[in-house]
């Protein structure tokens, strides 16, 4: 359709049919059956004709399902304005990646552009338009449980993971989905962790740190933003007019549409900054939030504020229109049904292409944290015995995984089977994954069953396998539903069942790998003095297994880095590399140690650094060369360093660019990551790996809040991790 027929389409509509397009709804209240809604209409407090003329739907599956309720719909509408399927399509939608803090471990943009690919290519032929993702909101603290969604807390990465996922979504020859960026803004950053707690950011952090992601998605072109259920300086998202209208649209020059997160409409009036739903309604519309996701605070009062004078219907038509346009743009107007299809479900769905490279992926998300005397490959012929709750459990998926199978998900068990045969395995669980005191709340998500264990038997067996083996591999971890939305810790430990299980297999003196299963970093200091070998899985997917095992075999060599830091203890939270010096850093101040910046009873670093992880080669960094100690306007640096593998085993250097600005007008952080390179070095093999610098690298928000450079002192540290570089210097002169 032309704009002018689109124009002409919005004209003709009745206020109802107008508003009916900001609605979102679920599936359920397209039922089969003729009447379409019945049950949950009163439950939401609909009426029918809200129902008909509903502009979308939220997190309904499948080509058949979505074709018929499509065709339902269109039957009964006046305009025959098709809807829009949208879903939360976050790692995966069959075949089922890494959690995205995994992916932001791979360093690797690309290959997680790929993830997004497949997800389109499996999610559209599934009938979805849109997907709510990519969310990239920054996180520091790992006691929210939803940094499990997150690529990490570096702004460069998830930049860099942003707009890939957009690109890998929206930017293919046919099957795609539009992007829906989420959660604007500032939503990574609530109080204390505690989930959809207060955030308090100053308008520079959020400048510099936490709106760069959500832009660099907006500039790669996403279709869509959700808004955050968190205030932001006392003003919820939701109804946040700097935000939306002037940041997002006439700063940024977004045109796509700003749907509110689920129920955030409503939830205005616990906010204490609406008094009712009628109030609710006017101040999210009038603030420039176009779709209220599944509840019916705009359906049921836009109308009637329009009939008193309280809000513009230009709000409405707006809104609408915008909706109008994604619609056209999504060609829905010519086919409503897209791509849906389910002959191409049966061909796609879980291909062994997509399948493959779930397991490719999964052995790039991985870190290995520790490999104490090489405990690390294992050989193939090694006796084993695999032991935890995580052995042979399919709920290794994370919380965004409703639209896989957990039973087809390989497990460790059946990962080690594929790769080696269970001959020289015997695998039992150990240890429950929870303690008896731990309450978690389903929701809806298949969870693989769990069975009831004998604790005492269990551990018994345990024991006697372990006895008899060479090696204790351990799988162990937080239960899936302990992070994700509503995931929010006080603690960072593992359950103390399974801290027993570890102790009581560290007293048979032998050689133990954990395998840790988590949607966050863990406080894993006491894991790690009890074990030989850790490698961090998080929740790796359906391909986890498989991935897994070439791991722990060799097959292929860890590269994965942290892209969180994993805090020493829960009390450092937040805790990030790229933090200001203060006044009086630990390490060089003239003060006495009490009166520096410190803990007295923890050090101030993170047991593992943001960016570590180790290889089964081993890297050594020499020659570090700038091509110049002066930079201009529109020169480059060019900075090169040797990096020697001086091992025998070929691997995959992930080699870190950061710099420093030593002196400015605002102060700056110790640190920032401005590259990434993942190399592959063969066994004693050197390369010389380059990177650039430019002035644009070098700005940060000045006192005007806009980016700025100043000319100075910068320095540039290269290295394997954020700790472990080598440093030289350099002067911009503008
Ligand atoms: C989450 C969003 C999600 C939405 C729809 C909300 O609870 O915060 O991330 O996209 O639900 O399922
Ligand atoms: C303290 C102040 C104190 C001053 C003089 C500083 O270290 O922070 O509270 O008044 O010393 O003793």
């Amino acid at each position: 359709m032309k704009r002018e027929e689109l124009k002409q389409l919005l004209k003709s509509m009745t206020i109802e049919e107008k508003i009916g397009q900001l609605v979102q709804l679920s599936g359920n209240f397209f039922d089969e059956d003729e009447s379409i809604a019945t049950g949950p209409i009163s439950q939401i407090g609909l009426s029918e004709e809200v129902v008909h003329n509903t502009g979308s739907i939220l997190n309904t599956f499948g080509a058949k399902k979505l074709k018929d309720i499509q065709k339902r719909y269109l039957d009964k509408s006046n305009k025959k304005i098709p809807m829009i399927f949208m879903a939360d399509v976050i790692n995966g939608y069959k075949t089922g990646f890494p959690i995205p803090l995994a992916l932001g471990c791979s360093f690797d943009p690309e290959m997680v552009k790929k993830t997004a690919q497949i997800s389109a290519h499996e999610a559209s032929v599934s009938g979805l338009h849109v997907t709510f993702s990519p969310m990239v909101d920054l996180v520091r603290d790992a006691r929210w449980g939803r940094v499990m969604e997150s690529y990490g807390e570096d702004t460069y990465l998830n930049c860099e993971f942003s707009k890939a996922m957009v690109q890998g979504y929206q930017d293919n020859e046919k099957y795609n989905l539009s992007a829906c960026v989420k959660h604007f803004a500032g939503y990574g950053a609530p109080i204390g962790g505690r989930e959809y707690n207060t955030v308090e950011l100053g308008e520079r952090t959020l400048r510099e740190y936490y709106l760069p992601a959500y832009k660099a998605a907006i500039d790669a072109g996403s279709h869509m933003v959700m808004t955050s259920f968190n205030t932001l300086d006392g003003i919820p998202a939701t109804s946040n007019e700097w935000l939306l209208r002037e940041l997002l649209r006439e700063e940024w020059g977004f045109e796509g549409i700003v749907i509110s997160d689920h129920s955030a409409v409503k939830e205005l009036i616990a906010h204490g900054v609406a008094e009712d739903e009628k109030d609710a309604a006017k101040l999210a519309l009038s603030a420039g939030c176009d779709i209220d996701m599944m509840t019916s605070i705009y359906s049921n009062n836009l109308k009637s504020l329009v009939e008193e004078s309280r809000l513009d219907e230009s709000y409405i038509d707006e809104a609408c229109m915008r909706v109008l346009e994604l619609k056209n743009k999504l060609g829905l107007f010519e086919n409503p049904y897209g791509v849906a299809n389910e002959e191409e479900e049966q061909k796609v769905h879980l291909c062994k292409k997509y399948r493959d490279f779930a397991c490719d992926v999964v052995t790039k998300t991985c870190v290995l944290l520790q490999n104490k005397n090489k405990a690390l490959p294992l050989s193939k012929d090694t006796k084993v015995a695999l032991i935890g709750p995580f052995a042979q459990n399919k709920s290794i998926s994370g919380m965004w995984s409703f639209t896989t199978d957990p039973e087809k998900v390989v497990t460790v068990e059946n990962g080690f089977e594929n790769l080696v045969g269970l001959k020289n395995i015997q695998c039992t669980k150990g240890s429950a994954l929870l303690d008896d005191t731990d309450e978690i709340e389903g929701f809806g998500l298949p969870m693989a069953k769990e069975e009831k264990i004998n604790a005492k038997e269990e551990l018994e067996k345990a024991i006697s396998i372990a006895s008899n083996s060479d090696v204790i591999v351990l799988a162990l971890g937080e239960h899936p539903l302990q992070s994700g939305e509503g995931g929010a810790r006080g603690s960072l430990l593992l359950p103390k069942v399974q801290m027993n299980l570890l102790k009581e297999m560290r007293k048979l003196n032998k050689k133990i790998v954990v395998l840790l299963f988590s949607g966050r970093p863990l406080e894993v200091k006491e894991i790690q003095d009890n074990c030989d070998a850790l490698l961090q899985c998080w929740f790796p997917g359906l391909e986890g297994g498989n991935g897994i095992a070439k791991l722990v075999y060799g097959d292929v060599n860890p590269s994965g880095r942290l892209s969180m830091s994993l805090p020493y203890s829960v009390g450092q939270c937040p805790v990030f590399y790229n933090s200001l010096n203060t006044g009086r850093p630990l390490s060089e101040t003239s003060h006495m140690k009490r009166f520096s910046s410190r803990y007295v009873d923890m050090p101030n670093d993170p047991l593992y650094c943001f960016g570590y992880g180790l290889s089964y080669s081993e890297f050594k960094y020499d020659n570090l060369k700038l091509s110049s100690h002066e930079l201009t306007n529109d020169g480059v640096i060019n900075v090169s360093i040797d990096i020697t593998n001086t091992s025998d085993v070929d691997g995959c250097e992930v080699v870190q660019l950061y710099i420093r600005d030593v002196v400015a007008s605002i102060a700056r952080p110790v640190k920032e990551l401005k590259g990434v390179k993942r190399v592959d070095i063969k066994g004693n093999e050197t390369k010389t790996v380059t990177f650039e610098i430019n002035e644009e690298m070098l700005r940060f928000v000045g006192k005007d809040m806009k980016f700025i450079s100043e000319d100075g002192k910068f320095e540039v540290f290269v290295g394997k991790n954020s700790e472990e570089t080598i440093k030289d210097c350099f002067v911009l002169n503008k």
